[in-house]
């Protein structure tokens, strides 16, 4: 018999892409893995949205030593579904120095997720290559293999 398929969603933002391309392609890999994953920006995306799903996967890039407004949103929305034991798991493209922790943290000390380690940041001189989208789809693997 086969069992319920794993449910997963992708939340992230991006100004100029990067964090975008990383998404698509961590969908990729988690749908490759049996997977069922819906993927959002961070402004479309609604709280009713986590409340079936397995795994919560938020990507956001570094601005100012900083996350974007539209991915603090979402996090602090996050506080109204119960998340405690999914599976959470951040990424994001960075030029010099990531701040993923910065979501990371709240997920796992106040939600109670079970993060998927390391997280997954990518310098954005190293994402178009071949190597960089198959980190991600990898990273998209990784996340399906906790869920399954
Ligand atoms: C105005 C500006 C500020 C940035 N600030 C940082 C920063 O503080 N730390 C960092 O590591 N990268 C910084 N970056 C680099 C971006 O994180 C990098 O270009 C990333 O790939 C952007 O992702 P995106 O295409 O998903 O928006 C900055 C880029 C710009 C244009």
């Amino acid at each position: 018999v086969i069992g319920k398929m794993a449910k997963a969603i992708i939340v992230y933002d991006t100004v100029s892409g990067n964090t975008e391309l990383m998404a698509k392609e961590i969908e990729k890999g988690m749908k490759e893995a049996g997977v069922e994953v819906v993927v959002k920006k961070a402004l479309d995306a609604k709280i009713e949205d986590l409340k079936d799903v397995d795994a919560v996967v938020l990507g956001c890039p570094t601005y100012y030593d900083d996350l974007i407004s539209s991915i603090k949103w979402f996090l602090t929305e996050m506080r109204k579904v119960d998340l405690k034991g999914k599976v959470g798991a951040v990424f994001g493209s960075y030029g010099w120095k990531a701040v993923l922790e910065h979501m990371y943290a709240p997920m796992k000390n106040i939600f109670g997720m079970e993060m998927v380690d390391p997280s997954l940041k990518k310098k954005m001189t190293e994402l178009i290559t071949e190597e960089g989208k198959r980190e991600c789809r990898e990273f998209g693997k990784k996340i399906a293999d906790r869920i399954r």
